[in-house]
């Protein structure tokens, strides 16, 4: 058996965002609600000339050189975000990335869970070819109807990660907690331009599927709570994964205190970013906890509404500070880079329709924005 699991991440997001105490002041609500109650400072704003290709793009890009882009087999694409009921996304990335002709590619949708399917569908493909990659890249832009209580929740970001038999960052170990039932809490019919949510029973779902999960994984595994340096959570919303940490606490009576403020650092700027946001906790712990994580286990909890969620572990690697410098940096200057844009922006934004044989404005900046739709078509403008 291979070690298998992550040699390389980068994230990327876009070039805007919402400040949450704005959006509270037109709303009408106290700001200490989004800030404290949900938990979150700012989501990032895609603008009508971003969507998940052009976010995917910019995160792969970060990741792949000459060398390494020949050994990619499989490129697997998680969103719930999609355009087209046939052809896979995935697609135009394999184009604009250039991807080996004989590259498998699939879009995969679970609502957020997808990507952690794509990552054990390539784990174990790289299991039986060892000396292949595969490459996941999940890209969501979370949009919810202005005015309705998900509004603050909404955000934008796309991942990239290369699985490989070359763990630079970390390995999976090969035990899951898996909870499945097919509930309604949240689904996006595809006459509907915004998703229909039931907040609460979203919420009550993810906990007792948490639940679920973790006792299948402990039992099979195991591993018990004491075990895990840190626990990364799918997050919505930053209070949903201290909820989440509380439960697990809850489960496991004889346990010490396991920090989760480091993993929630990127969440809270970016918001829900659907498919990536579990690994942007991961990201996010990566890159700004200060304590030597190398050889340490991380819990990871994946939830999809709809829903399935799975509860799985990896090992960090001891290389891992230097696999993730360079992408870390670039996250951290592109969020720091976004320009804050007003409620009437932010409003067309949102409520934007793109129709067939239109336009687009420029709004994005960055190597890759998309033009428009002709002739049923997407188009894209590549800047470098
Ligand atoms: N100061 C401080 N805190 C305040 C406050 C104030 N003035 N006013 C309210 N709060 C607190 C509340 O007490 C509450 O805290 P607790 O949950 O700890 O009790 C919190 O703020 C939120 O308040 P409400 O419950 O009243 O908020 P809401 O009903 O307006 O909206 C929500 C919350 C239902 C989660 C909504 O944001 C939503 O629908 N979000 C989208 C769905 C979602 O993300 N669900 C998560 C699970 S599903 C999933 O994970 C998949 C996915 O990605 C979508």
């Amino acid at each position: 058996m291979h070690e298998i699991g992550i040699e390389e991440i980068a994230f990327s997001t876009s070039e805007y965002f919402l400040d949450l105490e704005d959006l509270a002041t037109i709303n009408n609500v106290d700001p200490e609600k989004y800030l404290k109650g949900i938990g979150q400072n700012q989501f990032s704003c895609a603008p009508i000339d971003e969507d998940i290709i052009t976010l995917g793009v910019r995160a792969a890009k970060q990741i792949l050189t000459d060398e390494n882009v020949k050994d990619i087999k499989f490129l697997l694409f998680a969103t719930e975000s999609s355009f087209d009921n046939s052809k896979s996304a995935g697609m135009y990335l394999h184009e604009f990335l250039n991807l080996p002709k004989n590259c498998r590619v699939i879009e995969l949708k679970q609502a957020c869970y997808s990507a952690t399917s794509a990552i054990q569908i390539a784990k174990n493909y790289v299991q039986i070819h060892p000396n292949e990659k595969c490459l996941v890249i999940a890209s969501d832009i979370a949009k919810y109807e202005p005015k309705t209580s998900g509004e603050p929740t909404q955000g934008a970001a796309a991942s990239a990660m290369i699985i490989s038999s070359n763990p630079k960052v970390l390995y999976f170990e090969n035990f899951s907690g898996i909870c499945t039932k097919n509930i309604f809490d949240f689904w996006k019919p595809e006459y509907l331009t915004y998703p229909i949510v039931d907040g609460k029973l979203s919420t009550f779902a993810y906990l007792g599927c948490l639940k679920s999960a973790w006792e299948e994984f402990s039992a099979s595994s195991k591993i018990s709570y004491n075990d895990f340096f840190r626990i990364c959570y799918h997050t919505p919303f930053a209070k949903m994964a201290e909820k989440a940490h509380i439960i697990l606490q809850r489960i496991n009576t004889e346990n010490r205190e396991i920090n989760i403020n480091d993993q929630l650092i990127f969440n809270k700027t970016i918001g829900n970013t659907y498919t990536s946001s579990l690994y942007l906790s991961l990201f996010s712990l990566l890159a700004n906890d200060q304590a030597d994580l190398s050889g340490k286990r991380v819990g990871l909890f994946s939830y999809g509404s709809g829903s399935t969620s799975e509860f799985f572990s990896c090992i960090i690697s001891n290389e891992y500070q230097n696999a993730i410098k360079k992408t870390a940096n670039n996250f951290k200057q592109k969020i720091l880079n976004r320009k804050k844009i007003s409620y009437e922006k932010y409003l067309f934004f949102n409520t934007f329709k793109l129709e067939n044989n239109f336009k687009l404005n420029k709004y994005t900046n960055d190597s890759i924005r998309l033009k428009g739709i002709f002739n049923h078509k997407r188009e894209y403008e590549l800047l470098d």
